[in-house]
C-alpha cells in the first residue's frame, strides 16, 4: 500500500471562509484522503491557517486586538467550522507555529548559502500619516494590467495578476485611506528566481505530464513569462523573522519573511507539528525528506484553486529546488475553477454568498459535501444558486438515497421483521444487477483515482439508480402478493445494496454513510471497500442479520425553505 500525502491550500486565517474556499480545496482533499484511507493506503492529510501576512494584521487592527490573539482565536474558530464539515484532516496547524519558523529560517539561510538570496536596496511606498511602510495589502489601487479598481498590493483578484504596491494606479492606504504616500528606500531581501528559472522548467517538464489540465496550463503560462526575482521580506511586526545569524541588519530593523514564502513551508511545518505531538510513533521527516522516506516513497497531491497554482507550480518548487536538499515535491497538483454565488463573486471581503459556517447552520454537512462535490468547478467555473442546490437535493439525495433505503428497510420490517430476509437464492435480474454495480463501481473508483469529482458523484449517483430501478423492475410490493420467497430475495439484495452504499459514499457523506451502516447489527463490520466480486454478489449482509429502520436521511427541501433562503442570502449578485 502506498504513503499519500495531501495537502490543500492554506486558509488565510483571517475571516470565515465561504463554500467557493471549501470546493475549491479542503473539500476535495478530504474526499480523496477518505477514499484513499478505505482503500488501506497510508495517508497523511495537512493543511492549516496561513496566518502571517497584511490580511491578519489588519484583521486584527479591525477588531482591536493583538494579532497573536487574533490568530489563536481565529485559527480554532474555522477549525471547528472545519470539523462541522466533517473535514478529517491527520492535522491542522498554524503557519505561526515554532516549527514552521524553524523551518522557514532553515529553508532562507540554505538558500542564502547556495547564492539564491540577495540583499537588495528597493524603493516602497511609505505612508507618512501612517508612519510605516505600506507593504502588499496596505496598499489598494487601480490594477495596471485589467483597470479593476480594488485591487490589493500584492496580487490584483480580478485578474489573478500578483503585484508590487508600487505598480497600483492611484494608490491608497488600506490603513487609513490616506492617498499621501511617497516611496521611500529600505533593504529587502530577494529570492534570486531567475538564476532557477532553467531548473523549474526541467522540473515542471517532467512532472506536468500527471496534472490536470488546469494546472500544468497555468504553470506554463507562468514560465513563459519568466520567473522574475522577488523580495521574499516585509516591513511588518508579525511574521517569520529574518535569522539574526544570517542577515544581523534587516533582522535588527524587524523584518519579517514575506507570508507567502513561509506559507507553502507550513506543510513541511504542519507536519513537524502533527509528528511533534507523538514524536515515538510519527515521523515528518519521513514523508518529507527524500533521503528518509526509505523504500517506500511518498506520492503527494496538492488541492487548490486556479489563483494558487503559480505558486505552488513555480514558486515553492523553485525555493525546494534552490536549499538544494532532497525536499519532497510535488506529484500531482489539482486546481479548481472558482464557485460563483448566481454567476457572480463569492467574496470573503464584501461578504456575499454562503458562508461556511452560515451553511452549517442549515443543513447538516453531508447536503453541502455532496452538492459542492458533484457541483465542482473542475473544467469550468460553476454557479451556486439556491434553485439548483435544493433541487440536487430533493433529487439525489431525498428521492434516489435515503428514500430507497427508508422505503426498503420499513416495507421489510412490516412484512418480514427485524431481520434481513432469507427469500429464494439470488436469480437472473440479481446477476444482471451485481454486473451493473461492479462496472459502476470500477468506474466511481477510476474517475477518484483520475481525481475528476463531478464524474465520481455521478458515478455515485448512477450506483444509487441502479438500486432504484432494480428495486422498481422487482416491486416487492406487488411480488409479495403472489411470491413470498422472490420479494424477501429482493428485499435481502436491496439490503446489501444499502450496505454498499454505507461503504463507498463514505468520501462523499460521512455522516449518513455512518447512519447506513449502523441500521444493521454486522457484529465486527470492518469493511473498508467493496471488491468487484462482492459488488457482483451483493452478499455482504446475509439474512437473518438484524436491522433497524434509521430516521429519514435528507429532508426534502420546500418551495417554502428555498425561498427563505434566498431571502436571507439575495437570490442574485449585484
Ligand atoms: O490564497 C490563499 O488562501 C492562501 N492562504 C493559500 C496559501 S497555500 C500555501 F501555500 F500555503
Ligand atoms: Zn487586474
Amino acid at each position: 500500500m502506498a504513503r499519500h500525502l495531501i495537502t490543500s491550500a492554506l486558509p488565510y486565517i483571517n475571516g470565515i471562509k465561504h463554500l467557493g474556499n471549501m470546493v475549491g480545496s479542503m473539500l476535495p482533499a478530504d474526499v480523496y484522503s477518505r477514499y484513499l484511507r478505505q482503500r488501506g493506503h497510508d495517508v497523511l492529510y495537512i493543511c492549516a491557517t496561513d496566518e502571517h501576512g497584511t490580511p491578519a494584521e489588519l484583521a486584527a487592527k479591525e477588531q482591536g486586538i493583538p494579532v497573536a490573539e487574533f490568530c489563536a482565536q481565529a485559527h480554532d474558530a474555522q477549525k471547528a467550522v472545519y470539523d462541522g464539515f466533517a473535514l478529517a484532516f491527520d492535522h491542522f496547524g498554524r503557519s505561526s507555529s515554532p516549527q514552521n519558523v524553524e523551518i522557514t529560517q532553515h529553508f532562507a539561510r540554505r538558500l542564502g548559502e547556495n547564492g539564491f538570496i540577495e540583499e537588495r536596496a528597493i524603493r516602497q511606498v511609505y505612508s507618512p500619516t501612517d508612519g510605516r511602510f505600506l507593504p502588499d495589502r496596505y496598499v489598494e489601487g487601480t490594477c495596471p494590467h485589467c483597470g479593476y479598481d480594488k485591487a490589493r498590493g500584492d496580487q490584483c483578484e480580478n485578474c489573478t495578476r500578483v503585484l508590487d504596491p508600487t505598480d497600483l494606479i492611484d494608490p491608497r492606504s488600506a490603513i487609513s485611506g490616506s492617498t499621501d504616500l511617497e516611496v521611500r528606500e529600505t533593504k529587502h531581501l530577494f529570492l534570486l528566481q531567475s538564476k532557477l528559472q532553467h531548473e523549474v522548467e526541467e522540473w515542471v517538464t517532467a512532472h506536468e505530464g500527471r496534472w490536470p489540465h488546469l494546472a500544468s496550463s497555468i504553470a506554463r503560462k507562468w514560465l513563459t513569462e519568466g520567473l522574475h526575482d522577488r523580495a521574499i521580506t516585509r516591513d511588518l511586526d508579525w511574521g517569520v523573522p529574518v535569522p539574526a545569524d544570517t542577515w544581523p541588519e534587516l533582522a535588527a530593523e524587524g523584518k519579517v519573511f514575506y507570508v507567502w514564502f513561509d506559507a507553502p513551508i507550513e506543510y513541511i511545518g504542519a507536519t513537524k507539528e502533527w509528528s511533534d505531538e507523538q514524536p515515538e510513533t510519527r515521523d515528518w521527516k519521513s514523508w518529507w525528506y527524500e533521503a528518509d522516506a526509505g523504500d517506500n516513497p511518498v506520492h503527494y497531491t496538492e488541492f487548490m484553486a486556479k489563483d494558487n497554482v503559480p505558486f505552488h507550480t513555480v514558486m515553492f518548487p523553485a525555493t525546494q529546488l534552490g536549499v538544494r536538499e532532497p525536499w519532497k515535491k510535488v506529484d500531482v497538483v489539482k486546481a479548481f475553477n472558482w464557485l460563483t454565488y448566481y454567476g457572480g463573486k463569492f467574496s470573503t471581503s464584501q461578504k456575499r454568498g454562503v458562508f461556511t459556517d452560515q451553511a452549517l447552520s442549515i443543513l447538516p454537512a453531508d447536503y453541502w459535501r455532496y452538492f459542492l462535490i458533484a457541483n465542482a468547478p473542475e473544467s469550468d467555473d460553476s454557479s451556486f444558486t439556491w434553485e439548483h442546490f435544493t433541487a440536487t437535493v430533493n433529487k439525489d439525495l431525498a428521492d434516489t438515497l435515503g428514500n430507497f433505503v427508508n422505503r426498503v428497510l420499513s416495507f421489510s420490517k412490516k412484512r418480514f421483521g427485524d431481520e434481513v430476509p432469507a427469500g429464494s437464492a439470488a436469480g437472473e435480474a440479481e446477476a444482471k444487477l451485481g454486473e451493473q454495480i461492479a462496472e459502476l463501481l470500477a468506474e466511481y473508483e477510476n474517475q477518484l483515482e483520475a481525481l475528476q469529482f463531478r464524474k465520481a458523484a455521478a458515478a455515485l449517483r448512477a450506483l444509487w439508480s441502479a438500486g432504484n430501478s432494480y428495486l422498481e423492475e422487482k416491486a416487492p410490493w406487488l411480488e409479495i402478493k403472489t411470491d413470498q420467497d422472490g420479494a424477501a430475495l429482493t428485499l435481502r439484495t436491496a439490503m446489501n445494496l444499502i450496505h454498499l452504499y454505507a461503504v463507498v459514499s463514505e468520501p462523499f457523506i460521512p455522516a449518513t454513510s455512518a447512519t447506513m451502516r449502523a441500521a444493521f447489527a454486522l457484529r465486527g463490520d470492518t469493511k473498508t471497500w467493496v471488491t468487484a466480486d462482492e459488488a457482483k454478489s451483493l452478499s455482504a449482509v446475509p439474512a437473518g442479520t438484524a436491522f433497524t429502520v434509521p430516521p429519514v436521511l435528507f429532508a426534502k427541501l420546500t418551495d417554502e425553505d428555498l425561498e427563505t433562503y434566498k431571502e436571507r442570502f439575495g437570490g442574485a449578485s449585484e
